[in-house]
């Protein structure tokens, strides 16, 4: 066991509803630890500029339910140089700070496992990304309240796409991974996903909207992830465009709406789990680590691993969207 007087937390990258929760356990699990807590300010940018603020128990109170995240977070480009990461070493030692929890992607672990072997620095990850690309968990923190959004928003589309009996492509987040779209493809009975993972075979598709005119199907739901290689729900409507001009089409990119809102119950669990593990993992000497959940188990997964590997999405859930919509 290590003891430490004090550890510092950081949000970093694209910010996921739960991140809130999972700072709040991470505080709360650090101070029952008697071991204090400094929050990063930004992310990576409030490690290289020294922006600190003191984590009481207080000043974790009432954001469990809060989307987006109270630390801030920022893509920092300043840390992804020697420079950069020399001047967050120096801040952490004047803070006092002796080991980091990093809350985001691959991109926030990729950085924390440089500077960790750079400067031989206690580091543990936790996973928290709308996207669900993180190799080594079955899910992140953010992936449950963006999938909602997007049931929710697609249950909307739905009603006005009935009325007017037109053909839909909505396009989600993802960036080059189809988690969102697949899951949400398979929740709101969508009659297509086009995900990055599966190579699109366009008359596939275009043959289903053929029988589906035969069987006087009336609307079209179409779930494009923004990673498919066709290049999103504006380039695939004007290809099915040119060959069926008598479709009524229209298309939905929804965007960062996927980003924000109330984290689920679910979020809110995972993240709170999240953050109690990795503080334990610090206090028991564990360094460069994510920990992760693997059949509803805590695991922990070697940052260079997380990294290394690229998650996809299951291919075989693909069949499911047709046998559904037969
Ligand atoms: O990684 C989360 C994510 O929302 C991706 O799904 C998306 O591609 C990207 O971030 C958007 O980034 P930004 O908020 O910088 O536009």
């Amino acid at each position: 066991m290590t003891k430490f007087n004090r550890i510092g937390v950081l949000t970093s990258g694209g910010d996921a509803p739960g991140m809130n929760a999972a700072i709040r356990a991470v505080v709360r699990s650090s101070l029952f630890a008697g071991v204090k807590v400094s929050g990063v300010v930004r992310g990576y940018d409030g490690l290289v500029n020294g922006n600190f603020i003191e984590m009481t128990s207080r000043k974790v109170s009432n954001i469990i339910h809060r989307g987006g995240t109270v630390l801030k977070s920022a893509r920092s480009d300043a840390f992804k140089t020697k420079d950069g990461r020399y001047l967050a070493y120096r801040n952490l030692v004047e803070e006092g700070i002796e080991a980091l929890i990093v809350i985001g992607g691959d991109g926030t672990f990729t950085g924390a496992r440089i500077f960790s072997e750079e400067y031989d620095f206690p580091v543990v990850g936790i996973p928290g990304t709308i996207d669900n690309d993180l190799y080594g968990t079955d899910m992140t923190i953010g992936f449950d309240t963006a999938l909602n959004t997007v049931v929710e928003a697609v249950d909307k589309i739905r009603d006005t796409a009935s009325s007017h009996e037109r053909l839909f492509f909505v396009e989600v987040m993802g960036r080059d991974a189809g988690f969102i779209a697949l899951r949400s493809g398979i929740s709101t009975g969508a009659e297509a996903v086009f995900i990055p993972e599966v190579h699109t075979e366009l008359e596939e598709f275009e043959d289903y909207l053929v029988n589906g005119a035969k069987e006087l199907k009336s609307s079209n739901i179409v779930i494009v992830a923004e990673g498919d290689e066709l290049g999103g729900a504006f380039k695939l409507a004007d290809k099915v465009k040119a060959k069926f001009p008598q479709y009524e089409m229209r298309v939905t990119i929804l965007g960062h709406i996927q980003r924000g809102g109330s984290p689920s119950a679910y979020d809110r669990y995972i993240a709170s789990r999240f953050g109690v593990a990795a503080v334990d993992a610090l206090l028991d000497d564990q360094r460069s680590i994510m920990v992760g959940l693997k059949h509803k188990e805590i695991v922990h997964i070697p940052l260079s691993q997380t990294i290394k590997h690229h998650k996809e999405a299951d291919k075989n859930l693909m069949d499911l969207i047709k046998i559904l919509n037969f």
